[in-house]
C-alpha cells in the first residue's frame, strides 16, 4: 500500500515505519513536514523518500496550509496518511477527505491525557500506568476510535524525560504493528466512535 507520513520533529516513528516498510507493506511515497527544520527529513532524503516541508508561517491560514498540503498528498493517491509526531491540527476538511484513511500515534493511553505534555501530566496525576495509542482520526482532537495500546509502568523515580523515552521505545513496535494490519485490509473506522479490526469491534 502506498502511504503518505507527515512529521514535524525528530522522526524516530518514521525511521520505524521506514525500517519496517517492507515487512509491512508499505511503500512510503512521501514525507511532509510543517517544520522545514524536521530532522525526519533528514532520515527520509537518506533512503531516498521525496519530502515535501511546508513553512506554515508563509499560509494565511490553517485552511491554506492544509489545501497545498492535500494537493501534495492527492499526487501519490495514498492508501493510507500517517501521522508521525505530527504536531499540527488538522483542519476538518482534511478530516473529512480521507476520513478512515488517517492514523495518528499519541504519547498516552487515551482517552486520558489527549493534548501537550502527556508525560508530564500523567506524573503529576499519579497515574501509575502511562503508554501510547494508535487511533484514527476524527474531528475530536485525539478523540478518534483507540486501536491498540502499549503500556509502561511509572516508577517512582520517573521524570518526563525518563517516561518519554520509555513510551516512545513501546511507539516503535508498536506503530508498524498497527499499520500493518491496515495495510493488510484488517482494519477499518466505522464511524465517529467505532473502529474494527477483522470485523470485530475494537
Ligand atoms: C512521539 O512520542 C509521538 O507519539 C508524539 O510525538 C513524538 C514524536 O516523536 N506525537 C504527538 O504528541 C501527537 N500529538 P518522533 O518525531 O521522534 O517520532
Amino acid at each position: 500500500m502506498n502511504g503518505v507520513v507527515l512529521i514535524s520533529g525528530n522522526g524516530s516513528n518514521l525511521q520505524s515505519i521506514i525500517d519496517n516498510a517492507k515487512s509491512i507493506d508499505l511503500k512510503i511515497c512521501c514525507v511532509i513536514s510543517n517544520r522545514t527544520d524536521a530532522f525526519g527529513l533528514k532520515r527520509a532524503t537518506k533512503v531516498g523518500i521525496p519530502c515535501v516541508a511546508l513553512d506554515e508561517t508563509l499560509f494565511d491560514s490553517k485552511l491554506d496550509f492544509d489545501q497545498e498540503i492535500m494537493k501534495v498528498i492527492d499526487n501519490y493517491q495514498p492508501g493510507v496518511i500517517i501521522l508521525a509526531g505530527y504536531m499540527r491540527i488538522l483542519s476538518a476538511d482534511f478530516i473529512s477527505k480521507y476520513f478512515g484513511k488517517i492514523l495518528n500515534i499519541h504519547p498516552s493511553l487515551l482517552p486520558k491525557f489527549p493534548g501537550l505534555n502527556t508525560h508530564q501530566r500523567a506524573i503529576e496525576a499519579s497515574e501509575k500506568k502511562h503508554g501510547a495509542s494508535v487511533h484514527f482520526i476524527t474531528e475530536e482532537l485525539d478523540g478518534g476510535p483507540v486501536i491498540a495500546q502499549e503500556f509502561v509502568n511509572i516508577d517512582s523515580t520517573d521524570n518526563a524525560q525518563t517516561l518519554a523515552k520509555k513510551v516512545l521505545d513501546k511507539e516503535l513496535v508498536l506503530y508498524p504493528k498497527t499499520i500493518h494490519w491496515y495495510t493488510q485490509g484488517r482494519l477499518k473506522l466505522i464511524d465517529q466512535n467505532t473502529a474494527t479490526l477483522d470485523n470485530r469491534t475494537l
